[in-house]
């Protein structure tokens, strides 16, 4: 379990908005407070259909680690790369933030 202050993550262009816990990854957060995120993998970090554009808040977010940067690479290409396109199965919150993802649904 993670302890700390709690971070608030915008969802564009929905505006569903999700508390989640220092240090936490955004869709592992996403799922306990009950959202439904498009996924195929499970946050195994394979399917790629979990990714993110970062809108705001680039700095409060971990740093890309070497399995994501792969599978953004294999899934979607170098261009992907170019772009603050991130993994929400991979991605630490550390700050407020705003991302933009189409699908998310809250459990309501
Ligand atoms: S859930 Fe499949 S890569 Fe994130």
């Amino acid at each position: 379990m993670i302890f700390g202050p709690l971070h608030t993550v915008t969802i564009e262009p929905s505006g569903l908005t999700i508390e989640v816990p220092n240090g936490e990854r955004l869709m592992q957060a996403a799922r306990e407070a009950g959202f439904w995120w498009p996924n195929q993998c499970d946050m195994q970090c394979r399917c790629t259909g979990c990714f993110v554009t970062v809108v705001s808040g680039v700095d409060h977010l971990s740093e890309m680690g070497r399995a994501e940067e792969e599978a953004l690479l294999n899934q979607r290409g170098r261009r992907a790369l170019e772009n603050p396109v991130r993994l929400a199965c991979q991605l630490g919150v550390y700050g407020d933030a705003t991302v933009r993802k189409t699908g998310v649904r809250s459990g309501e």
